[in-house]
């Protein structure tokens, strides 16, 4: 239990403090709590047939695999079963892609001329899933063997959180903010981490981030404006990364734009509501505006796809399913085909800061856990074609 006393100030700006105090100390507490000991997030490990369906092949291939010696047992045996540690899966890609004739089978990273992909996920609507959307398909494409980076926008930090980085406490690392400040910034390098999570690295943010509006718009340095910042920034890092998922913040400020103009394909997550689908039409109206602003001071702005997805997606419910109907109606395939279904699966497994792929589905209702991961799944598959006609693969 909480001991509550009640708030000792008056005075807003010391209200406001004493409030902030006490919430991460709760925070803290809270969080020591569920991940103690040393409050890091950890991976859950991966079952056989988990394991089976994300290399691609069948449990009969990995039985023989196993047998023959090719691939070394998992640590994890427990009563006759296989489970295997993201780690070990990640390692198992480069044992089985060396005995494949078919090359990136199981590795299939970017290669020769195919260039690093940055998805941005933006609109300016909170709550409409971009930070949701985002760890997810981090977990997606980190557990299919590319090396990802997620790359926090938003001074409010939910994706630097999922990334087992908790901005509101212990984190006083570097941030993106350092990478792109005006006044001697770091290397972009030295602020990406990597997480517990094999092949996702975090560029994280925190509140210091949202500096990066103020002094925009005081800076005027015509070498290096706002715009060029991120993708300055991302260029010194590219060689490690296929996939870069840039989550935003919900406004349209210098942050959101100069991701844009680092962007190689933009998604729009929008839930099919009244408000959400006006509040879209207004962020466009908005984002257009700028984009004319920015390519006329000489960015060069270009997108392989520019695409709206449709989020909290609840197939039962007659006006959402009228609105996702209009859409699709509007804009036809600028609307991707896959949505990303309500689930209380989501929403249980975000409290935790957790993404689906993190949930063991023994420990939730088996059919909510498939249609949520089903859904999940579809996204990270549609998104992962896209990416594979960007780098031109049949
Ligand atoms: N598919 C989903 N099903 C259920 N809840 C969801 C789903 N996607 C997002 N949510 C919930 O909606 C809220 C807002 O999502 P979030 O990703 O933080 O939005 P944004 O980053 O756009 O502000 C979160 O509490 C999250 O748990
Ligand atoms: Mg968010």
């Amino acid at each position: 239990m909480i001991p509550v006393t009640p708030l000792a100030n008056e005075r807003p700006s010391a209200l406001a403090t004493e409030i902030s105090e006490r919430l991460n100390a709760a925070i803290r507490e809270h969080l020591l709590s569920a991940f103690a000991p040393d409050n890091s997030k950890t991976l859950r490990s991966f079952s056989a047939p988990e394991t089976a369906e994300l290399l691609g092949v069948s449990g009969q291939f990995m039985r023989k695999v196993h047998a023959e010696g090719t691939l070394p047992e998992p640590e994890d045996i427990r009563g006759g079963r296989r489970y295997y540690a993201a780690q070990e899966i990640w390692d198992a890609r480069e044992i089985l892609e060396k005995t494949s004739r078919k090359k990136g089978r199981y590795m299939p990273r970017r290669s020769g001329e195919e260039k690093l992909q940055i998805w941005q996920l933006m609109n300016f609507k909170g709550g409409s899933s971009k930070s949701t959307t985002s760890v997810h398909l981090a977990h997606y494409f980190a557990l299919r063997g590319y090396r990802v980076l997620a790359l926090d926008l938003d001074p409010q930090g939910s994706l630097t959180s999922m990334c087992g980085i908790s901005p509101e406490i212990e984190f006083d690392g570097l941030t993106v903010y350092d990478a792109i400040r005006y006044d001697d910034p770091v290397s972009m390098a030295d602020v990406v981490v990597q997480t517990y999570f094999p092949g996702l690295s975090i560029a994280p943010s925190r509140l210091m981030l949202s500096e990066f509006e103020t002094e925009s718009a005081v800076h005027s340095n015509p070498d290096q404006p706002f715009f060029t910042r991120i993708r300055n920034a991302l260029a010194q890092v590219e060689d490690d990364f296929d996939i870069v998922l840039m989550d935003s913040p919900p406004q349209l400020g210098f942050l959101t734009i100069a991701g844009m103009a680092a962007a190689s394909s933009l998604i729009v997550p929008l839930t099919p509501s009244m408000l959400d689908v006006s509040s879209t039409a207004q962020f466009l109206e908005l984002a257009g505006a700028y984009m004319g602003v920015i390519e006329d001071a000489g960015a060069s702005l270009q997108y392989d796809f520019f695409k709206f997805l449709i989020t909290r997606d609840e197939p039962t419910d007659v006006p959402s399913q009228q609105l996702t109907s209009f859409m699709r109606a509007l804009f036809q395939d600028r609307v991707m085909s896959a949505t990303a279904l309500k689930s209380t699966a989501i929403s249980d497994a975000t409290m935790l800061k957790q993404s689906i792929y993190e949930v063991v589905r023994s420990e939730m209702t088996r059919a909510t856990y498939d249609r949520a991961k089903g859904s999940m799944d579809a996204v990270g598959l549609e998104v992962e074609t896209m990416i594979h006609q960007s780098w031109g693969r049949k």
